[in-house]
C-alpha cells in the first residue's frame, strides 16, 4: 500500500469514525491528475498539503484535509525536474527552486483560491494567467452556490499568439493581457480601477470563453465566485470535455445536472476502502 493510498485510507477511518461533526471542522481536499503528463501540484499555505508540493502522476490522486481558517490557493506544475532533495526547476508554476512550495508561483498559472469558513469560498482564477485547465467540484455541500468553477478546455489551445509561452515549440501557458501588455485598462488599476470602468476586454472574453466559470479578470466576480456549506473538494487537473455540473441547494437538497461522475468516485473509494477494511486489512 503506498502513501497515496494510506492517506485516502486515513480519511475514510476519520470519516467514519467521527461522522458528519467531523466535518464541520475540516474540509476534505482530493487532487487528481488526469493531465498526460505528470504535474507537481502547489499548495499555500502548504502545512496540511504535504508541506506544499508534491509529485503527482497521470492517473493519480491523492488526499489531504485543512481545517476550517484554513485559506490558500492550489495550482499546478509543469515541466518540472527536482533532485533528491527537492530542489530543482519547473517549466511553468514554480515557486523558486522548492517542491514544497512556501512562496506563490511565477504566472502564468491557474490558481484554485479557497478561503475555509463556516460558509466556503472558492474560485479558480485566470488573472495571473493560464497554464493548466484546473475543475473545483464541491462535493457532499449543504447549501451555498457549491457548483463546479473552472473549466473543462485546454486555454493553451486557444490562446493569441501575443500572450503565448511556448517551450520545445509548444504553448505550455497562456499570460494575461495584464502581465503582457501592463496597461491599467488590462490590469484594472487608475480609473480602471473598479468594476464599474473595468469591463471585460477582447483577451479577457477569450479566458472566459475556455472557462465560464473561472475568473477571467480582476472584478469577474459574479460568475466566478462560488460558495458551499460543509463540502469537499475535488480539484481535478485537465478534467478535459468532462460536462460541467451545475448545482443548485434546493429542500436542504443539493441538486446537480448531469452526471456526478467526480462524486460517485468519493463513494467508490469509500466502498473499496469498507471492503479492505472487513477483508481484514488483506489490502494493507
Ligand atoms: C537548487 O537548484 C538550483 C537550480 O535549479 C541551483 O541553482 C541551486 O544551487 C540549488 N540549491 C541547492 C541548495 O541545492
Ligand atoms: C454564489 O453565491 C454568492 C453569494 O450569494 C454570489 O455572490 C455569487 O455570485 C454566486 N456565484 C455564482 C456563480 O452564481
Amino acid at each position: 500500500m503506498n502513501y497515496t493510498h494510506r492517506r485516502i485510507l486515513l480519511t475514510v477511518l476519520l470519516l467514519i469514525s467521527s461522522g458528519a461533526k467531523w466535518s464541520e471542522g475540516a474540509r476534505v481536499f482530493t487532487l487528481v491528475n488526469e493531465c498526460k503528463t505528470t504535474i507537481w501540484p502547489a499548495i499555500t499555505p502548504g502545512e496540511n498539503f504535504n508541506g506544499g508540493g508534491l509529485a503527482l502522476r497521470s492517473g493519480q490522486s491523492v488526499v489531504f484535509t485543512a481545517p476550517v481558517g484554513w485559506s490558500g490557493r492550489i495550482w499546478g506544475r509543469t515541466g518540472c525536474n527536482f533532485d533528491q532533495a527537492g530542489n530543482g526547476s519547473c517549466q511553468t508554476g514554480a515557486c523558486g527552486t522548492a517542491l514544497k512550495c512556501s512562496a506563490s508561483g511565477e504566472p502564468p498559472a491557474t490558481l484554485a483560491e479557497f478561503t475555509l469558513a463556516a460558509m466556503d469560498f472558492y474560485d479558480v482564477s485566470l488573472v495571473d494567467g493560464f497554464n493548466l485547465p484546473i475543475t473545483v467540484m464541491p462535493v457532499n455541500g449543504k447549501g451555498g452556490n457549491c457548483s463546479a468553477a473552472g473549466c473543462n478546455t485546454d486555454l493553451r489551445n486557444s490562446c493569441p499568439t501575443e500572450l503565448a509561452v511556448m517551450a520545445d515549440g509548444k504553448t505550455v501557458a497562456c499570460r494575461s493581457a495584464c502581465d503582457v501588455f501592463d496597461t491599467d485598462q488590462y490590469c484594472c488599476r487608475g480609473v480602471y480601477g473598479n468594476p464599474v470602468t473595468c469591463q471585460p476586454t477582447y483577451y479577457s472574453k477569450k479566458f472566459k470563453q475556455a472557462c465560464p466559470t473561472a475568473y477571467s479578470y480582476a472584478y469577474d466576480d459574479p460568475t466566478s465566485i462560488f460558495t458551499c456549506l460543509e463540502g469537499d473538494y475535488i480539484i481535478t487537473f485537465c478534467a478535459i470535455g468532462r460536462k460541467q455540473t451545475v448545482c443548485t441547494y434546493h429542500n436542504h437538497r443539493l441538486v446537480c445536472s448531469g452526471s456526478s461522475g467526480s462524486a460517485s468516485l468519493i463513494y467508490k473509494w469509500l466502498v473499496l476502502m469498507l471492503l479492505c477494511m472487513v477483508s481484514l486489512w488483506s489490502c494493507v
